[in-house]
């Protein structure tokens, strides 16, 4: 897998730079051809003359003044993969803002070989909203996200934003290398359904639509071919073909007309609708005592039914304990259903987070960490993609 591969390691200054001299070791046993970069506080921490002796060739440093006319457009077409283990926050503030003041930002902007982070930091860092919200725009440019993890820090801190090991980050680079499958037909349903009352009034809830709109963004990002179902007006990938819905029945519509081998339903779909919606405003001075309601289509279940069944992800946003989604999980037949608490802290409605619990259809539960919504929806991608039905218990 490794062999004859070129890749390009480029370390900055973090301690962990010390993990990556191991990693640029298994590399080259792997048979890969390895050249590394090292940003000035990397020199802080590792020598140069380490990577010189395990890869065989000396490692760059500087923009200017090396052997090479231009060593950051020459590196940056040579390599195949470009590897940033550790990434601290100043250089992934960098890399989002495009400030090339150094020859590993400045051969990350001029490569078009896919890029792979493994940030580390102290947790603060990792949690100030700076540092998520250029994780958040170099997610979108595509780059490939490994770890941080939770445990011991620098100075005997413990929390999350430790580097992965090199063992899971060698795992990420043989899979980033290696051909990706087929390309999936993803469908999506996002938002909440309105169901009108009269030309003017309707049935809602407050579902703003970001959740399924990171699950369509990242599933197109990831190449695949997805249709958004979706009654939110948020921007998207430019690759999702967006299907704009109102109330349940036509997102019903909207979903029967899409093939798909992975269902994502995040949708919050009206349970029930006005039964008549006239053509005229209901004047105020007629009065309203009761608006007759009948219950809308299940379109999850209009899915699940499919021959042959897709992968189905449903969504539960309840103010419950989690029993009742397991509950649900089972009772829908779906492969997974995505619960979340909307009455805790970052989970709610309209929120740029999410604190979600994965239940699988055995029933199984994973309590995740409070999350972007992006971070959740790759997370998910992970899983989902990877499911076949016939994986099912
Ligand atoms: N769903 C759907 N069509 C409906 C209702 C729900 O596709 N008419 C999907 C949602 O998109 C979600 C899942 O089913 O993925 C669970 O939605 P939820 O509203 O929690 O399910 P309900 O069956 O309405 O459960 P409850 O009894 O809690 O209202």
């Amino acid at each position: 897998m490794l062999t004859g591969r070129r890749l390009l390691l480029a370390v900055t200054g973090g301690v962990a730079a010390y993990k990556s001299a191991f990693l640029a070791r298994r590399l080259v046993e792997g048979g890969a051809e390895v050249k590394v970069m090292l940003t000035e506080s990397a020199l802080e921490f590792v020598g140069p003359q380490t990577y010189a002796a395990i890869t065989g060739s000396q490692p760059h440093v500087a923009l200017f003044g090396e052997d090479m006319v231009s060593p950051h457009t020459e590196l940056a077409r040579w390599c195949e993969l470009a590897v940033v283990a550790p990434a601290t926050a100043a250089t992934l503030g960098k890399l989002s803002a495009g400030i090339s003041d150094n020859l590993v930002v400045s051969t990350l902007l001029a490569t078009k070989a896919p890029v792979l982070i493994a940030p580390a930091m102290h947790t603060e860092m990792w949690e100030h909203p700076a540092t998520r919200r250029n994780m958040e725009t170099l997610r979108g440019y595509g780059y490939i996200v490994v770890g941080p993890e939770t445990g011991a820090l620098a100075g005997g801190d413990e929390g999350i934003g430790r580097m992965s090991e090199p063992e899971a980050i060698l795992e990420a680079i043989e899979t980033a290398l290696t051909p990706s499958g087929p390309s999936l037909r993803v469908l999506v349903t996002a938002g909440g359904t309105r169901e009108p009352v009269d030309p003017v009034r309707y049935l809602g809830n407050r579902s703003s639509g970001k959740m399924g709109h990171a699950v369509a963004d990242e599933a197109a990002r990831r190449g695949h071919m997805v249709t958004l179902v979706t009654t939110s007006a948020l921007p998207t990938h430019p690759a999702v073909k967006v299907v704009a819905v109102e109330t349940a029945e036509e997102m019903l519509q909207a979903v029967e007309g899409t093939p798909a081998d992975v269902a994502v339903m995040a949708a919050a779909v009206a349970d029930f609708r006005p039964t008549t919606s006239g053509a005229e405003k209901i004047p105020r001075s007629q009065g309203l005592e009761s608006i007759p309601l009948s219950p809308t289509p299940d379109i999850l279940a209009s899915v699940v039914a499919r021959q042959p069944r897709p992968v189905v992800v449903g969504f539960a946003a309840e103010t419950g304990d989690v029993e009742r989604a397991v509950e649900k999980a089972k009772r829908k037949d779906v492969d997974l259903l995505v619960y979340n608490d909307v009455t805790e802290p970052g989970s709610g409605f309209g929120t740029d987070t999410n604190r979600v619990v994965v239940i699988d259809a055995g029933g199984g539960t994973e309590q995740w960490p409070l999350m972007t919504k992006s971070e959740v929806a790759a997370k998910l991608l992970d899983r989902a993609l990877g499911m076949r039905v016939s994986d099912r218990p």
